[in-house]
């Protein structure tokens, strides 16, 4: 892919427009999708789509936040990525999916995490779909693709909050006034996650949808924590191999000691790279991506765990 065009938005956010460098159309995604980007010193990390899905047949957007503090990736891309650069990216992805039909979508945006909901409000308002998109961040200007939301033909969808500015508002209350029946996604740093999944712990999972940025610190048993719990057994059926997984190794790991190549991205249950399919056995379901439905078919098998002492996949 080429980067075409890097637009900055605040002091830590620049969003870059991808396109392929044989001009050949890319593949269609819908809203929530997001790729992996490979970077220099072997890095890979994974974006949310932040364009128009109507509009990735021609090119793909993602804006990334720079993360002075983090582990390396978002700083190699913002000093790496200029117009007319090629980087390599996977094919997309989707585990942040909007629901088919549903009376009211709320969209709840902490900082750079309004990345995938800018896209889901296109594909919404593209619908004729009633929703609201509320963004939260620490001040006007860290307030990430703010001409993405003035120019957008739903911006009279969109409230904006700011913490430096006192308001009677937050995600809460937002969450609280929301129509009956409506589903809400979100998606923001571990503060604000925490905050909207209590806000609306009594909502049928169903209409809750949400992504992680990164596993969230480990509070009680829906945190990532790919290397505790008892050893146990994965069983591959079509290989007809048995292999064990030892406490302090994920699945992942000893797949590709056996010399197995598996997909694995994050490592922290948030991408989806490394979903695989199980036809027997109890998973311990670790990750923060799936929904239950997937659940029923998938194992993360970066981070899931067996409350079985086999678990069978289908590999
Ligand atoms: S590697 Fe990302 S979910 Fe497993």
């Amino acid at each position: 892919m080429r980067v075409t065009r890097v637009v900055r938005h605040t002091d830590e956010v620049s969003s870059y427009v991808l396109q392929r460098v044989d001009g050949q159309p890319l593949p269609a995604c819908e809203a929530g999708a997001h790729v992996d980007v490979y970077l220099p010193g072997g890095l890979v990390r994974s974006y949310s789509l932040c364009g128009d899905p109507a509009r990735t047949t021609e090119s793909y957007e993602i804006a990334v936040k720079r993360e002075d503090n983090g582990r390396g990736g978002s700083r190699a891309l913002h000093m790496w990525a200029r117009e007319g650069e090629i980087l390599r990216i996977g094919m997309p992805r989707n585990q942040f999916r909007l629901a088919p039909d549903a009376p009211h979508h709320l969209l709840l945006a902490g900082g750079i995490g309004l990345t995938p909901l800018v896209s889901m409000a296109h594909a919404l308002h593209a619908r004729g779909a009633s929703f609201t998109l509320a963004a939260f961040a620490r001040s006007a200007q860290h307030l990430p693709l703010t001409r993405a939301l003035d120019h957008a033909p739903w911006r009279d969808r969109v409230q904006v909050h700011f913490d430096n500015v006192p308001s009677p508002t937050n995600a809460a209350t937002v969450v609280a006034q929301a129509p009956a029946g409506s589903h809400v996604y979100f998606c923001g740093p571990e503060g604000f996650m925490a905050h909207v999944r209590t806000a609306c712990q009594t909502w049928a999972p169903e209409r809750v949808h949400f992504e992680y940025f990164s596993a969230p610190t480990k509070t009680g048993t829906d945190a990532a924590a790919p290397a505790d719990g008892d050893a146990f057994e994965v069983v591959l059926a079509r290989r007809q191999q048995r292999l064990q997984v030892a406490p302090g190794k994920s699945i992942a790991m000893v797949l590709q000691g056996a010399g197995i190549s598996v997909d694995t991205v994050c490592e922290q249950g948030i991408c989806g790279s490394c979903l695989t399919p199980y036809l027997d056995g109890a998973p311990d379901h670790q990750d923060m991506c799936m929904t239950e439905a997937e659940r029923a078919t998938h194992v993360a098998i970066c981070c899931a765990r067996s409350h079985s002492p086999t678990l069978t996949l289908d590999l």
